[in-house]
């Protein structure tokens, strides 16, 4: 048998047609998306279904399969491949799948062909079905996010299933679908060891330490402490939004914000997150106050049970106007835009003893807002971060959206593929949305 690297590693019209060989070999599965060449003759394409093992399209097939031996060498990812234990050298496990890059910061970036992405020791790559397009997308394209380097493939915000698994990932997750909160935390250091993954010290986060989700595959690091299964009564759409936004938003108001039955919570910004954090606040019993400029934005929001609206358009100081429409000021106001408005307005919404909470991304040039600090004390004053959350908070929300309390889905705007990605961060460069809710990808379209 001969197998010549060039031939196998020249996938890419397999990718586009949606054909992948996947050949298990404990404890990893290695997927091969190539014609497999036996004597300069094409075999033609193999099929494999995660759970069901191997299953070749052609049935002429099988007796040949049957005999393949195949090893990875997991210090180089070369794959060796060949038949009654003659090993051939030369295939190496990388081929070439469709991605956003974005090659230069804020320039249009293109659809291109790059490698396969392979899982670390401890992490595996997911086949993404579905991945949202958040602001901090847009920041990280914008060149105001330090830890990305270019050439680079954005997006966090996903969910799909678990296609490759590397050699010490614990938990069967092959042939799984998940999310995952995209602060993938290490599970080892001081903070995890606490429960803190959304703010580890070695955190890993797809789409800003190393590539995203804006492709047909992603490696998530860290899996075994970062994986969230998902039920099947939660679609994919939907799903991906609790990696980021709806997850974030979650973490916001019922950890950092501590929102009780009966509190008003004054929202700043009601795009993705913030919708969210209308929400889960409706949800905790609370009484909203959502602001935005766009009507759109704040009909949206009253349809999801915010009490009251302001358009901070037409008001010259919104904080004034949400502690008149609270009656002396919200318990917790939330900034979902992050500006240094935004944020200036959401401490100056605060009731006495309020709690203002960060929620949105300030770009370096922006990060040192002007606060009313005589406030802060006057009033007492509390100000936090919120920072993504943590895997192990899913159940708690997994169990609401089960129960109908929490209805993701509802927030979903429209579903784009991958090719109008650029088009659609071009859009973001004003920071009001043409009309409200998620904007989701699906690399299959
Ligand atoms: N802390 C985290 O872990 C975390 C997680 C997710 C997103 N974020 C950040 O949250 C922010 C929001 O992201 P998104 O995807 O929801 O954004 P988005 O673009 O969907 O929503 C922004 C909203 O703000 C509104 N807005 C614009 N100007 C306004 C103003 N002056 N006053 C009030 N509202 C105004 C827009 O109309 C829009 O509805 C971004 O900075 C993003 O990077 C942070
Ligand atoms: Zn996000
Ligand atoms: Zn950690």
């Amino acid at each position: 048998m001969t197998a010549r690297a060039a031939e196998v590693g020249c996938a890419e019209q397999d990718r586009s047609g949606g054909h992948s060989l996947l050949i298990r070999h404990e404890p990893v599965l290695l997927r091969l998306h190539a014609p497999v060449i036996q004597d300069g003759r094409s075999l033609g394409v193999l099929i494999a279904a995660p759970r069901r093992g191997l299953e070749p399209l052609d049935a002429g097939m099988s007796d040949w399969l049957c005999s393949v031996v195949l090893q990875m060498r997991r210090d180089s990812g070369e794959v060796l491949f060949g038949t009654g234990g003659a090993l051939l050298p030369g295939l190496r496990y990388s081929q070439l799948v469709k991605a956003i890059l974005f090659e230069e910061f804020g320039q249009l970036p293109t659809l291109r062909s790059v490698t396969d992405p392979s899982p670390a020791h401890d992490g595996v790559v997911i086949e993404v079905a579905a991945t949202g397009l958040c602001r901090s997308d847009w920041h990280a394209w914008k060149g105001h996010d330090p830890d990305v380097r270019l050439p680079h493939v954005g997006g966090h915000e996903l969910a799909g299933t678990v296609v490759s698994v590397g050699q010490e990932v614990r938990h069967p997750w092959m042939g799984r679908r998940v999310t995952v909160p995209f602060v993938c935390g290490c599970g080892t250091c001081m903070q995890c060891a606490t429960g803190n993954h959304q703010v580890c010290e070695r955190q890993r986060q797809p789409g800003f330490s190393h590539w995203g989700s804006f492709a047909q595959y992603v490696r998530i690091d860290h899996a075994d402490a970062n994986l969230v299964p998902l039920p099947e009564s939660i679609a994919s759409p939907a799903a991906a939004s609790l990696g980021c936004r709806f997850g974030t938003a979650f973490r916001a108001v019922v950890r950092q914000g501590k929102v009780g039955a009966g509190d008003w919570v004054a929202v700043h910004g009601c795009g993705g997150t913030g919708l969210s954090a209308v929400m889960v606040a409706v949800a905790s019993g609370a009484r909203v106050v959502a602001v935005d400029v766009s009507s759109a934005a704040l009909n949206f929001a009253r349809d999801l049970g915010a009490a009251v609206t302001v358009d901070a358009s037409t008001v010259d100081d919104v904080g004034a106007a949400v502690i008149d429409l609270t009656d002396g000021g919200a318990q917790v106001s939330l900034d979902c835009l992050g500006d240094p408005r935004t944020c200036e307005a959401s401490v100056r919404s605060l009731a006495r003893r309020g709690r203002h909470v960060q929620v949105g991304l300030l770009p370096a040039g922006e990060a040192a807002a002007a606060l009313p600090m005589d406030r802060v004390v006057a009033r007492e004053l509390e100000i936090v971060g919120s920072h993504g959350i943590q895997a192990h908070e899913y159940p708690a929300i997994l169990e609401m959206v089960e129960a109908g309390r929490l209805r993701p889905e509802r927030l979903l705007r429209r579903t784009i593929g991958l090719p109008e990605i650029p088009a659609a961060l071009t859009e973001m460069d004003i920071p009001v949305p043409g009309s409200p809710g998620l904007t989701i990808v699906d690399p299959a379209r």
